[in-house]
């Protein structure tokens, strides 16, 4: 059985519906990624899926039922929600930013967790007492990340994490999120515009358009995919 399990999932905000019917999965350990252009319905994904919008459809997650649980049961569950434009509270310090994600945890290992990620993202252990919002684009990105892991998900949700990032901090992002996925088994389900990048760390992938999946794959099938490569690949 999958991690994660959608089936017939349909999303929208009041009359307009934006997904229509759409099925995937994610298996433990997977990467999948979903590609889609502008207004294709990614994001409305991922609310669909953290509660954060109305829907209808199957959404089993670790074999239980979350179609329809609010946002704070969803993270209950062990999926972390990365939102598109960071995920940070600006006027809490770097620290507080972290112990805030560990908030659904009952162990004692939070201290050990928050060197950890002191470690991969050093640049946020420099900055660990300074305001969230004082810091650039990519540390804030590296933070929300960050700060979604310490909560020791088993499916992180991320929504375009590249957005406004410069190519190089994009690069050593998507390389974290590679070496986390490998390091920890932390499966992801990664939103993005920037496919070369999402399609080098992905197992899988869908690509959504107008709010129905059209294409599915591995990672190498959708690197060769003529359409994806033009249309999402510049090729
Ligand atoms: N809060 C909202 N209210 C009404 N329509 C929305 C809202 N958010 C997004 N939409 C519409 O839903 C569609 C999909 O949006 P979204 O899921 O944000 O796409 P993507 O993340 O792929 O760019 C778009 O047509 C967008 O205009
Ligand atoms: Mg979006």
């Amino acid at each position: 059985m999958s991690l994660l399990e959608v089936r017939s999932l349909r999303a929208g905000y009041g009359p307009v519906e934006v997904l229509r019917g759409i099925d995937f999965h994610v298996d433990e350990g997977e990467v999948v990624v979903i590609l889609g252009a502008n207004g294709s319905g990614k994001t409305t994904t991922l609310r669909a899926l953290s509660g954060m919008v109305e829907t209808s459809g199957e959404v089993v997650f670790d074999g239980r039922s979350i179609a329809g649980a609010r946002p704070e049961q969803v993270a209950q569950a062990g999926v972390a929600h990365v939102p598109q434009g960071r995920g940070t509270v600006t006027d809490l310090t770097v620290e507080e930013n972290l112990r805030l994600g560990a908030y659904t945890r009952r162990d004692k290992e939070v201290g050990t967790d928050l060197e950890r990620w002191y470690e991969m993202f050093p640049r946020l252990a420099e900055r660990r007492q300074q305001q969230a919002g004082g810091m650039s684009g990519g540390e804030q990105q590296m933070l929300a990340i960050a700060r979604a892991m310490m909560a020791r998900p088993r499916l992180v949700l991320l929504d375009e994490p590249s957005l406004g990032l410069a190519p190089l901090i994009t690069q050593g992002l998507f390389r974290t999120l590679g070496d986390m996925n490998r390091d920890l088994g932390t499966s992801m389900l990664v939103v993005e515009q920037n496919a070369t990048l999402a399609l080098a760390i992905a197992t899988r992938g869908y690509v959504l358009e107008t709010g129905e999946i059209v294409v599915e794959g591995t990672a190498t099938e959708l690197a060769g995919n003529d359409d994806v490569r033009k249309a999402y690949l510049g090729i």
